[in-house]
C-alpha cells in the first residue's frame, strides 16, 4: 500500500521499558536480503513520544544528521496505522554523559566510528500530521485522518515515497489539483487542492525577495488553467500583465499573466502612457469619478492624509449636507465664507473643516490622473471591471506611476467595496431565483497590511471580506510581509497560508497563531532557504508541508500552462512597443 513494502513485525518482540534502547533490534539476527533493503529505507526507529509533543525518532547507525532537513516528509509506520510526519528537529544524544567529557582525538577515527551510532546518536523530533489505518485504499482521501494516536516504540521511520506524497497532496493529472513544489529532497508534485483553495481567503507571506510575487502568479495560473475562479490583481508594481522582472542570472523578465492566457487576462491601467512604455497594450484606462468616494476611503487614508479623529466625523457632516455623490466636490469648492456658513450652520469647527479641505485637496491633486471631478460620457470602470470579470475573463490594474500608498490604497478600496456591493446583491438576487451565482472573484492585494491593520480590519471592506469567508463569492488573496501588521481575526480566517522564510519573532508568531502545533513550525518557517522555498498549511493541503517552489516561467511550466501546444509569440514587447509609439507619433501629427 505505501510503496516501502516495510511492515514492522520484527520489532514487535521488543520489550518497550527501554527509554535509552540499545541498536537496532535486527542487528544482531539473520538478515534476509529483504530486511536489508528495509534497513537501508530507514532513517531510524520511534523512541519516544506522545500525541501533544510529537515523536522522537533515534537515528538510524549510518544515518548522518547532516542528512537530515528540518521541514522534511516522513513516513511512520505504526501497526495499526501509517503516520506522515514532518521533520522540525534535530539534536545530537548520548548515552552516557562520560562520553563527552572524554570525547576522542579529531584523528582518533575508529573509536569516533565506534561510537556513533552506539553511544552517540542522533535524535530527530517528529511531528506526526496526519494518520491512514492500515489496509485502507491508496485512493480514498477519507482514509486521511487527523492523529488521534501515535505509534509504538520503535515503529521504523522511512523517506516520504513518490506513492505518499500524491496519496496525501493529490494527483496532478486531476484538474483540481495544481502542483506548486516539491517536499525537500524529493522530486514529486506537492499539489493544492484547487476547489478548497477557492473557498476560503488565502495568504502568501514572506521578508522581501523569498518569493512571493512568483508564488502568486504560479498560484494564480494554476486556477486560471483550471478555470476555478476569476481574479482581479491589483497590480502595484506592474508585475503580473505582460511580464515581470526576475533576479534569475542572464535573463531581465519572466512573462506575465497575458503571455499565458491572452484574451482570458484583460489588463487595465491608471497610467496609459507607463503601460505602453513597457510595451503593453492595455485594454482598458480606468478613470474614477469624485462621487465615488466615501467616508470610508477617507478614513482609510487617515494616516497617509495625517487627519485627526474629528475629521471623519466631518466629512459626515458634509455627506449629510450634500449627500454621498456631491459631497467632496462641493467641499473642494467651498471658499471660507462657504466654510463659514457651514460652519454656522453644522455647528462645526472652521478650523478642522479648513484642515481637511487642505488634505483633500492634497489627496485629489496626488490622483489627478485617474480621479476627476465626473467622467465625460459617465465610463465607468467598476462596469467594465464587472463585465470583464463575469465573462470569465481576469483583470490586472497596473498602477504605473500612480503606486504611491494614497493612490494604491484609494483606488483599490474604491473598486473592491463596489465590486463586492454588487456580488452581494448578485449573490442574493441567485439565492432568491434560481438564477446562476456570479463566479467566484479573487481579489489579490500586495501590501495587504495596509488595509488589514487591526486598526482598520473592522472598518474597512477587506475585513469584511476576509471575514465572510466565501458568503458572497469574493474571497482575498493576501500578499505581504509583514504579517504582524495584519488584524489577528483575519489572519485566523485565512484558508491556506503559503509562508516563505520569515525571521521577525512578531511576524512567525502572527502567522502561526491558532495554528496547532504551531510550536513544531516556528523552527521550520524560520529554516527555510530565502528564496523558493515555503511552508504551506492550511485549507488546501491536507498536512503542512515544505516545499521547494516549483519554477514559474521555465520551459516545463510553459508547457505544461500551454498543454504542450506552442505559445502563440505574435507580436513580441519590443514590437508592440515600436507599434504603439508609432501611433501615438500619429495622433501627434
Ligand atoms: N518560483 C520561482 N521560480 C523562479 N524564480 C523564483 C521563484 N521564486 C522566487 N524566484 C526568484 O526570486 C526572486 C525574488 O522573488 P519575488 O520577486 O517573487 O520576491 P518577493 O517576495 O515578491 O519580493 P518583494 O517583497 O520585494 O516584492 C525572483 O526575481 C526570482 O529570480
Ligand atoms: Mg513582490
Amino acid at each position: 500500500m505505501n510503496g516501502h513494502n516495510g511492515k514492522n513485525g520484527s520489532h514487535n518482540s521488543v520489550s518497550l521499558n527501554g527509554t535509552s534502547p540499545s541498536r537496532s533490534t535486527t542487528s544482531g539476527e539473520q538478515t534476509s536480503p529483504e530486511t536489508d533493503k528495509l534497513e537501508q529505507d530507514e532513517l531510524g526507529v520511534i523512541v519516544r513520544g506522545s500525541l501533544t509533543e510529537g515523536l522522537e525518532m533515534r537515528l538510524a547507525e549510518g544515518r548522518s544528521v547532516e542528512e537530515l532537513r528540518v521541514g522534511k516528509f516522513v513516513v511512520v509506520e505504526g501497526e495499526q496505522n501509517q503516520f506522515f510526519a514532518m521533520l522540525n528537529d534535530v539534536r545530537l544524544d548520548a548515552t552516557s554523559s562520560g562520553v563527552l567529557l572524554s570525547p576522542p582525538r579529531r584523528n582518533e577515527l575508529l573509536s569516533r566510528a565506534v561510537l556513533s551510532g552506539t553511544s552517540t546518536f542522533g535524535t530527530v523530533s517528529l511531528r506526526p500530521m496526519l494518520m491512514v489505518p492500515a489496509g485502507s485504499d491508496a485512493n480514498d482521501p477519507d482514509s486521511l485522518l487527523p492523529v488521534k494516536t501515535i505509534p509504538p516504540h520503535f515503529s521504523p521511520v522511512y523517506e516520504a515515497t513518490r506513492e505518499d506524497v500524491s496519496r496525501v497532496f493529490g494527483d496532478e493529472s486531476q484538474p483540481k489539483f495544481f502542483n506548486v513544489g516539491t517536499p525537500l529532497d524529493m522530486d514529486t508534485p506537492v499539489c493544492l487542492n484547487l476547489d478548497r483553495w477557492i473557498e476560503r481567503s488565502n495568504a502568501i507571506f514572506g521578508k522581501s525577495g523569498t518569493g512571493k510575487t512568483f508564488l502568486t502568479r504560479l498560484c494564480i495560473c494554476g486556477v486560471i488553467k483550471a478555470d476555478k475562479a476569476v481574479h482581479l490583481i491589483f497590480d502595484m508594481h506592474s508585475e503580473y500583465g505582460w511580464q515581470g522582472t526576475t533576479e534569475e542570472a542572464g535573463r531581465s523578465s519572466v512573462r506575465g499573466l497575458k503571455q499565458y492566457f491572452r484574451e482570458r487576462v484583460q489588463i487595465f491601467t491608471l497610467d496609459r502612457a507607463s503601460s505602453t512604455r513597457r510595451g503593453v497594450r492595455p485594454d482598458h484606462e480606468v478613470k474614477i469619478p469624485y462621487s465615488q468616494i466615501t467616508v470610508e476611503d477617507i478614513m482609510l487614508l487617515q494616516r497617509e492624509l495625517n487627519l485627526n479623529a474629528t475629521a471623519v466625523e466631518t466629512c459626515y457632516l458634509l455627506v449629510s449636507r450634500f449627500g454621498e455623490k456631491k459631497w467632496l466636490e462641493q467641499f473642494l469648492q467651498m471658499d471660507a465664507e462657504d466654510i463659514k456658513e457651514f460652519v454656522g450652520e453644522n455647528n462645526a469647527h472652521s478650523g478642522a473643516l479648513a484642515a481637511l479641505q487642505r488634505k483633500l485637496k492634497v489627496l485629489v491633486a496626488s490622483c489627478k490622473d485617474f480621479l476627476l471631478p465626473s467622467i465625460p460620457g459617465d465610463d465607468d470602470a467598476v462596469q467594465h471591471i464587472l463585465a470583464t470579470l463575469q465573462s470569465g475573463r481576469n483583470v490586472v490594474l497596473e498602477f504605473g506611476k500612480n503606486d504611491q500608498p494614497m493612490q494604491y490604497m484609494l483606488v483599490v478600496n474604491i473598486l473592491t467595496r463596489r465590486l463586492h456591493d454588487i456580488y452581494r446583491t448578485l449573490v442574493e438576487k441567485a439565492m432568491g431565483s434560481e438564477s446562476a451565482k456570479p463566479r467566484p472573484l479573487v481579489i489579490a492585494i500586495e501590501e495587504a497590511h495596509k488595509f488589514l491593520s487591526p486598526q482598520l480590519a473592522d472598518q474597512t471592506i477587506f475585513g469584511t471580506i476576509a471575514r465572510e469567508m466565501r458568503k458572497y463569492n469574493v474571497t482575498l488573496l493576501i500578499i505581504d510581509q509583514r504579517p504582524s501588521g495584519i488584524d489577528d481575526e483575519v489572519l485566523s480566517q485565512v484558508g491556506t497560508k503559503i509562508c516563505c522564510l520569515l525571521d521577525d519573532e512578531k511576524d512567525i508568531e502572527a502567522v502561526l497563531n491558532g495554528v496547532s502545533g504551531a510550536n513544531s513550525l516556528r523552527s521550520v518557517l524560520a529554516s527555510l532557504e530565502t528564496k523558493q522555498q515555503a511552508l504551506i498549511f492550511g485549507h488546501a493541503v491536507p498536512m503542512p508541508v515544505v516545499v521547494r517552489t516549483r519554477s514559474y516561467d521555465d520551459d516545463a511550466f510553459k508547457f505544461a500552462m500551454m498543454d504542450g501546444k506552442p505559445m502563440q509569440e505574435d507580436e513580441t514587447s519590443e514590437a508592440l512597443r515600436a507599434r504603439l509609439e508609432r501611433d501615438r507619433d500619429l495622433d501627434f501629427a
